[in-house]
């Protein structure tokens, strides 16, 4: 859907509280925090901003962020028993609504040092993020994101997860059309300056399928292997994309 510059500029609002609340978890993560711990930095930033959570109560969901951790790829909920070790690599997901308009954005971070192989699967997946984004612009079909992400995924032989995707963004935090990571078969339709889009690459170290965890929430890879996932909120302009989710640091 076309946003107009009022609604747009509630939208860059919204997806700076969402960049302050990674910004201010990313911080916190250390070896012997639990992810509770950072549920409740997220929180904070929030209540600072003046921003309500659009995670909590969502489908009943319990938290303001997603702590997802080595083999969940997403909807990992914080716990008070679950403690990061030197090691583990670890998928924060967050998101603000400021006057009705909605942010969403992931980055994966490693606790400590972290194997070069996790390492390589966080940068890639980064970068994919950053190749879809680039694709972004009015005239251009939204399933070339796809395209874009998972050329970036076959180089370094990554799985794409694919029962997951990106999706438009606005006075909903998931609203239609999907975006894919993947090349759907079909170029979809072209994008028009002014929407905007939830982009959000995840990629693991073996298969794309996955698996709901008992907790009826946290989605795990089906085999064990470890999982990245990056997003960010854009929004389609003449200019090209504006990321409405960077956070100060520019990434
Ligand atoms: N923000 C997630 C997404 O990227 C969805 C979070 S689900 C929730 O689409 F239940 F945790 F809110
Ligand atoms: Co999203």
């Amino acid at each position: 859907m076309k946003r107009s510059a009022s609604e747009l500029a509630l939208m860059r609002r919204a997806g700076k509280v969402t960049a302050a609340m990674l910004e201010a978890v990313t911080e916190a993560v250390r070896p012997g925090v639990s992810t509770a711990a950072l549920d409740a930095v997220a929180r904070a930033v929030l209540e600072r901003e003046g921003a309500r959570s659009n995670f909590l109560g969502y489908h009943g969901y319990p938290a303001v962020i997603c702590t997802s951790r080595n083999d969940i790829i997403v909807h990992g909920i914080p716990r008070e028993d679950e403690i990061l070790e030197e090691g583990d690599i670890l998928s924060i997901d967050a998101g603000a609504i400021v006057e009705g308009y909605h942010g969403d954005a992931a980055v994966t971070v490693p606790v400590g040092e972290v194997s070069k192989a996790a390492s390589r699967l966080i940068e890639v997946t980064r970068q994919a993020l950053w190749a879809g984004i680039e694709t972004m612009r009015p005239g251009t079909h939204l399933h070339e994101i796809g395209r874009a992400v998972e050329r970036v995924a076959r180089r370094h032989h990554y799985g794409v997860v694919r029962e997951y995707v990106g999706h438009g963004i606005g006075t909903e935090m998931h609203e239609l059309p999907n975006v894919p990571n993947y090349w759907p078969g079909n170029p979809g339709p072209t994008m028009r300056a002014g929407e905007t889009f939830a982009v959000e690459p995840m990629f693991t170290l073996g298969t794309e399928r996955t698996r709901v965890l008992a907790d009826g929430w946290s989605v795990a890879t089906a085999d064990g292997a470890w999982a990245a996932h990056f997003e960010h909120t854009i929004a389609v302009t003449e200019d090209g994309p504006e990321v409405l989710t960077l956070g100060s640091q520019g990434c």
